[in-house]
């Protein structure tokens, strides 16, 4: 995760490139850099967020109408002013500026120190500038030809914009496994990693495909070819439906936050007009443009990273349960990498907030090669993923910015309970008395989200006790066995602090050695199966003076008894109960 901007132009690029730094400051915070040129050439990078590149700045003379701009997330060398982008080739005249991982990076490396060759930092991205450079200056080709000759030689993923110092008329830029929009304005153009920084300026934008690299005029229009093909491709302008309100922070301390309570109203984004109570039915566009297919497949695979993976072991459940369809749920870094075995009777459903991320992205190439009916539920209108699926559904959750994801998390849970109600009812495996059950009480989830968030208060106290522990443990069976994980995740991911999530279950085998007063333990106990055994696997938390924290139905009285602390949710079926357990464990924070 990194952020980057770009501008070619009759403006002064400095406030364009800061004020879209700002706007991508989520993607990655431990440095920023940016690069402009006049005829002279200035690059100034630094540690830490994007103020403090602002500072570093400060009173110097920089001007110019053509730059780029990274803030970034350390992947390859740690956070120091030197790592930090944009890297510089080696003649000092190109800069670049990258997202993603240069796979052998250090096989090109050892090739370059051998043509003397030397690097400053210790990233893979100097050694894609220094490549660049090599067919720049020896091959004596344009400098969009010198990246595309440069990037058939690299594996792994990669989103670049390079500048040449001597030359300000015009940017390149490439991806492949790692987005990126140009946005094209009235005799300027804009180039980022997502839209938000574009927005301001101009709607009309181009999505690069992937393996795509675009020559970027000051004047005139931007070309495109494709990497390996060396094929002329034509720019696809597109207008972004991207509001400047929908990207501002409001009155919230942090994104995530104000996603979390945003949730009511996606949930009732992502289902209106897919499902009506009054007339008892449920109807998802996607599904029915692959009706046959979708009937006859053999079995669901689910392909998806973080938080998308565990919407997908809750749909497991609903899809077991409900439509009896045989299902698989697979981390897209894994399964592809594997040989696993898909037919053209497999259903692939990929499940992606950002729809671009580059894992399950090619799982899903993976399996179209093998004939897979490919659908997609994903966030992002046109990204990569929604591009590449037969057919799909948007979450229509708005843009998620805090980079740990929660609307779209309970966005892909009310669409997978859609789909699976529905598919159920198709099969005839659940009868139309708890298909109209469902479908009413889905209609109801909203308003009881809504009411949850009224606990945050309590939560944030709950969490003041037990902010100085050092790990913690989730626990849940059944539906919420997922979302035990899913807290876990976000725990270690906001608040820095180690958690792992268990099957309340299997903590017997191994992590109940772990529970003494200083363990917080979060219990999902909802009052639905299990609940019996789960009040035991409290006790058993208790009897090693464990801190429990226990989320219970309102009215529970059995674990209320026993735990330290509980946060009631309000009742309802239970393939629907993730969607509101998961919420108090959103908002556990430090
Ligand atoms: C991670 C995020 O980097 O990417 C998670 O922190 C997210 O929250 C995961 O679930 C996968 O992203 P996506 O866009 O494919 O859902």
């Amino acid at each position: 995760m990194c952020g980057i901007v770009a501008y070619i132009g009759k403006r002064e690029a400095y406030p364009v490139l800061i004020n879209g730094l700002k706007m991508l400051e989520y993607r990655g915070y431990d440095s920023a850099g940016v690069a402009i040129s006049n005829g002279d050439f200035h690059v100034y990078k630094k540690k830490g967020k994007v103020q403090e590149l602002i500072k570093h700045v400060s009173g110097a003379k920089i001007s110019g109408t053509i730059g780029i701009a990274h803030t970034r997330w350390a992947t390859h060398g740690k956070p120091d002013d030197i790592n930090a982008h944009p890297h510089v080739s080696g003649n000092g005249r190109l800069a670049i500026i990258h997202n993603g991982i240069i796979e052998n990076y250090n096989v090109i490396k050892k090739a370059l120190l051998e043509k003397g060759h030397t690097f400053k930092s210790q990233t893979d991205t100097e050694v894609l500038a220094h490549l660049i450079e090599e067919y720049y200056e020896k091959a004596g080709v344009s400098l969009e030809e010198a990246v595309r000759l440069a990037l058939t030689k690299v594996t792994g993923a990669y989103a670049i914009v390079v500048m040449d110092s001597e030359n300000n008329d015009k940017l390149v830029a490439a991806r492949k496994g790692s987005p990126l929009v140009v946005g094209i304005g009235e005799d300027e153009f804009f180039c980022a990693s997502d839209a938000s920084p574009i927005i301001a300026y101009t709607k009309r934008v181009v999505y690069l495909n992937d393996e795509e690299v675009c020559m970027i005029p000051r004047e005139g229009r931007i070309s495109i070819k494709s990497i390996m093909a060396n094929e002329e491709q034509t720019p696809l302008v597109q207008k972004v439906d991207l509001k400047i309100e929908e990207l501002e922070k409001g009155d919230f301390e942090h994104y995530m936050l104000k996603e979390i309570y945003e949730q009511p109203k996606i949930l009732i984004e992502a289902m209106r007009g897919r499902l009506n109570s009054n007339e008892g039915w449920i109807k998802l566009g996607g599904i029915d443009q692959v009706k046959k297919r979708m009937a006859d497949a053999d079995r669901f695979v689910i392909v998806a990273c973080g938080t998308s993976w565990h919407s997908g072991l809750i749909a497991e459940y609903m899809f077991e349960e409900l439509a009896r369809t045989q299902v698989e749920v697979e981390y897209a870094s894994e399964f592809r990498y594997r040989n696993p075995i898909i037919t053209d009777r497999d259903v692939v459903i990929a499940l992606s907030q950002s729809g671009e991320t580059a894992d399950t992205l090619a799982a899903l190439e993976m399996a179209k090669k093998n004939g897979a009916l490919l659908y997609g539920i994903v966030n992002v209108v046109g990204s990569s993923i929604a591009r590449l699926t037969d057919a799909g559904s948007y979450i229509h959750a708005g843009p998620e910015i805090g980079v740990a994801s929660t609307k779209a998390f309970t966005g892909q849970l009310a669409i997978l309970a859609m789909m699976a109600i529905h598919l159920g009812y198709e099969k005839g495996t659940i009868p139309r008395s708890y298909y109209n059950q469902l479908v009413a009480e889905l209609e109801n989830i909203p308003s009881k989200v809504e009411k949850l968030l009224e606990a945050d208060a309590q939560i944030k106290y709950i969490a003041s006790e037990i902010k100085d522990a050092n790990n913690a443990l989730y626990l849940g069976r059944g539906y919420n066995f997922p979302v035990a994980l899913e807290g876990a995740l976000k725990l270690k991911e906001i608040s820095y602090i180690h958690a792992e999530g268990y099957p309340a279950a299997e903590m017997k085998h191994g992590p109940i050695a772990l529970i003494d007063e200083n363990m917080p333990v979060v219990v999902i106990a909802t009052n639905k199966s299990s609940y019996e055994k789960v009040v035991s696997n409290v006790q058993e938390v208790k009897a090693r003076k464990g801190k429990v924290i226990a989320i219970v139905t309102e009215g529970d009285t059995a674990i209320s008894e026993i735990a330290d602390y509980t946060i009631e949710i309000p009742d309802t079926d239970e393939p629907l109960t993730p969607i509101l357990s998961v919420i108090p464990l959103q908002l556990i924070r430090k």
